[in-house]
């Protein structure tokens, strides 16, 4: 088994003190490893990727980073201990320039900024042709490329990405999987909500399955293959995209 990164146990969390969306959810993430979170609409997926990012109030339990617990660090604090969190939406800044924003989310003034911006050029060629144009002309797979990149030019440890695949045509959806395949093979740890369940179970090493903020089954994407869960989950809500 791989090295522990993030250990979140018995966390309950949510908006208002006193009514919890999340309740005593436990999750587990292995240095490399790709953990997806699949559950039907309001399940609480986003909610447990902003629990971690520092976003939610934590009422119980602990996310622990290594020996460290996250409970009580500020958003804007977590770039330091290596977590990216990329949002579900608004996730880039649509008036700013491709550039400005992966100079805002490198989070560093140094000389060091031009050369993480040139390597995500390298990585994203299309996002170096358009580094002029404002954010809110990029399509939407394009505006996926750019918040993946803002989250990578902070040179992240952890990155944990809020469904990215959302509303993209399957080939762009298919890049945008495949970049994170790469993105875990070089030793980032990646936690990602997906509502495409095969496409959850193929990329990654775990997944969790979340209904009404608890945890329903967890085990490795081969056991959830194998049994019954996967073709069961109607879980109220929006069904679940299995193809
Ligand atoms: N800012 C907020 N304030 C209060 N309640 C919220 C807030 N955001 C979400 N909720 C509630 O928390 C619950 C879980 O929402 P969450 O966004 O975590 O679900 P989700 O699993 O990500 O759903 P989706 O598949 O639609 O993205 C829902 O009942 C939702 O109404
Ligand atoms: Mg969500």
């Amino acid at each position: 088994m791989s090295d522990t990164v993030l250990n979140v146990q018995s966390l309950t969390a949510g908006y208002v003190p006193g009514l919890p969306i999340l309740h005593d959810v436990n999750m587990r993430l292995g240095r490399g490893e790709i953990v997806a979170v699949i559950g039907p609409n309001g399940a609480g997926k986003s909610t447990l990727i902003k629990a971690i990012a520092g976003l939610v109030l934590v009422e119980e339990g602990t996310i622990m980073l290594g020996a460290r617990n996250l409970v009580g660090i500020r958003p804007d604090e977590m770039a330091i201990f290596g977590i990216a969190y990329v949002p579900q939406t608004n996730n880039i800044f649509r008036t700013l320039t491709i550039r400005q924003n992966l100079m805002l989310a490198a989070k560093r003034s140094d000389g060091l900024v031009d050369d993480l911006i040139e390597r995500m050029f390298t990585l994203f060629e299309i996002l170096r042709d358009k580094q002029l144009d404002k954010g809110g002309k990029l399509s939407g797979g394009q505006r996926q490329m750019l918040a993946i990149a803002m989250a990578l030019v902070a040179e992240p440890t952890l990155i944990l990405m809020d469904e990215p695949t959302a509303g993209l045509a399957p080939k762009v959806a298919e890049e945008i999987l495949a970049l994170v395949q790469d993105i875990a093979e070089k030793g980032v740890s990646i936690i990602f909500v997906e509502q495409n369940v095969k496409a959850a179970l193929r990329i990654s090493n775990r997944t969790y399955i979340l209904a009404e903020g608890r945890n329903q089954i967890d085990g490795s994407t081969q056991e959830l293959m194998e049994g019954q869960v996967i073709k069961e989950i109607y879980l109220g809500g929006r069904r679940l995209e299995t193809s």
